[in-house]
């Protein structure tokens, strides 16, 4: 049977109990293999997430002659090369599923020096890469895409990149990072400017590794020609899949579940921010600093949710989250309306639409606009079947339904769960989902 034959069944009601650590950061996951290969000496990793997308680009940095031992545990160690010690790879590098590490690696490798070539799977090969190649270009990198402006991505050697001063038309913290990594290649400041606050991991990483990052509130620039000194990290658990629990206790009467070792960046908090609104119970406790990033171990216990407008300001905060908070929305009482989020629609799947649809194959009132949804609570979900085009998220936020659903939900095609979330229906059906999956 093909891999995206695995399907979830996710039987109705239970409630969530006990402790959890989710998997580490991918985000963080990411960037950690790619400025340990970087950097002088040998970094050590733990917490490290041994999902499909961070091993992507693990296999990546190897394939450009990194020594990389693991994951063991989530443990790595990356032998460095320094800032100039890549070689081309023999053939094209395969990213998968994963978005970040063809946009982080496009700025990383544009002023390498070598020709390389990025390619990825149909959901990746659809997604819009002009908005790194653009200012790329502007910095002299010589990169060329599909004419939709789609990947495979080839990359050719240049002499030397140019700093620009660049101010991004959407929030991406994957734009910035792109731009931040080239920057470190080119000869003089280079800055980005962001509409709007989207993660800051690749900031706070570089200044780990010894790198100076300027800031103020929306704008980092940073000088090429430094080094990177190689350091440990400790990967938090990662927000993004720790919000399908925070939506599942907070929806399944009953239950009461503590979520250890949590990121807590406040530039990837919208989710507590929204469930709050929402009238969730969320209690923060033990906040500490590990590795200059914020954690936390939450307490979340079922509450009655109501519905809310969705502050615009929380969307780049909560970017990955939106397909749960759908299923929140769908419990809440009211009606809960979403705008300004129409970068949902080039995610690993259109998850407005496709969140949508899957709503509307359970009987809730979903109506998708451009930019956002109109959902009715009321928490009258059916039974039926969802399909979840691959996207990781859509396939975990949809057996989180099943909690208050009143039927079996079946999830097809969900085999790149294990791209952010290795192992979720054994950690979900341990603290209470009754999930279970099929298929190989
Ligand atoms: C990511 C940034 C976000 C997010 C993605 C991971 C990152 O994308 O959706 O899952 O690690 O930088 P955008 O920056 O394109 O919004």
């Amino acid at each position: 049977m093909a891999a995206n034959k695995i399907r979830f069944l996710a039987r109705p009601g239970g409630r969530l109990q006990g402790r959890l650590r989710v998997p580490g950061d991918k985000s963080i996951s990411h960037r950690s293999i790619m400025l340990g290969s970087l950097a002088e000496g040998t970094t050590h990793v733990s917490g490290f997430l041994e999902g499909e997308d961070s091993l992507a680009t693990l296999r990546a940095f190897r394939a450009m002659g990194v020594r990389i031992e693991g994951p063991r545990d989530g443990r790595v160690t990356i032998e460095g090369v320094g800032m100039h010690g890549l070689r081309a790879p023999d053939q094209p590098l395969d990213l998968g599923n994963s978005g970040t590490s063809m946009r982080l690696m496009s700025g990383l490798l544009a002023g390498q020096g070598m020709d390389v070539t990025l390619v990825g799977d149909a959901s990746l090969s659809r997604r819009p890469m002009k908005r790194v190649t653009g200012p790329l270009g502007l910095m002299g990198a010589d990169l060329e895409t599909t004419e939709a402006g789609t990947a495979p991505l080839r990359i050719r050697s240049v002499e030397r990149l140019t700093p620009i001063d660049y101010e991004m038309p959407v929030a991406s913290a994957q734009v910035k990072s792109c731009l931040l990594m080239a920057g470190m290649y080119a000869d003089g400041e280079t800055c980005v400017s962001e509409p709007a606050p989207t993660r800051d991991h690749t900031e706070r990483m570089l200044q780990g590794f010894g790198y100076p990052v300027a800031r103020t509130a929306n704008r980092a620039c940073i000088t090429g020609g430094g080094s990177l000194t190689a350091c440990d990290i400790d990967v938090p658990a990662d927000i993004s899949s720790a919000a399908f629990f925070l939506v599942a206790a907070s929806i399944a009467e009953g239950s009461d579940l503590l979520l250890e070792h949590v990121g807590m960046n406040p530039t990837r908090d919208g989710v507590i921010n929204i469930l709050r609104l929402m009238g969730a119970d969320i209690e923060v406790l033990d906040r500490c600093e590990v590795g200059g990033e914020p954690v936390a171990d939450l307490r979340v216990r079922s509450a009655g949710l109501r519905g809310i407008r969705i502050p615009e300001d929380q969307v780049p905060l909560a970017i990955d989250e939106f397909p749960v908070l759908f299923v929140a929305a769908a419990c809440a009482d009211g009606e809960t309306v979403l705008t300004g989020a129409e970068e949902l629609r080039v995610k690993e799947s259109d998850r407005i639409q496709v969140m949508a649809d899957g709503l509307a194959s359970l009987g809730v009132d979903a109506r998708p606009t451009p930019d956002g949804i109109v959902i009715q609570g009321g928490g009258n979900i059916g039974g039926g079947r969802v399909d979840s085009h691959g996207d990781h998220r859509i396939a975990m936020a949809f057996t989180m339904a099943a909690l208050r659903a009143q039927g079996d939900i079946e999830i097809d095609d969900c085999a790149n769960v294990d791209t952010s979330f290795p192992r979720f229906v054994e950690l979900a059906a341990g603290v209470g989902c009754r999930v279970s999956q099929s298929g190989v």
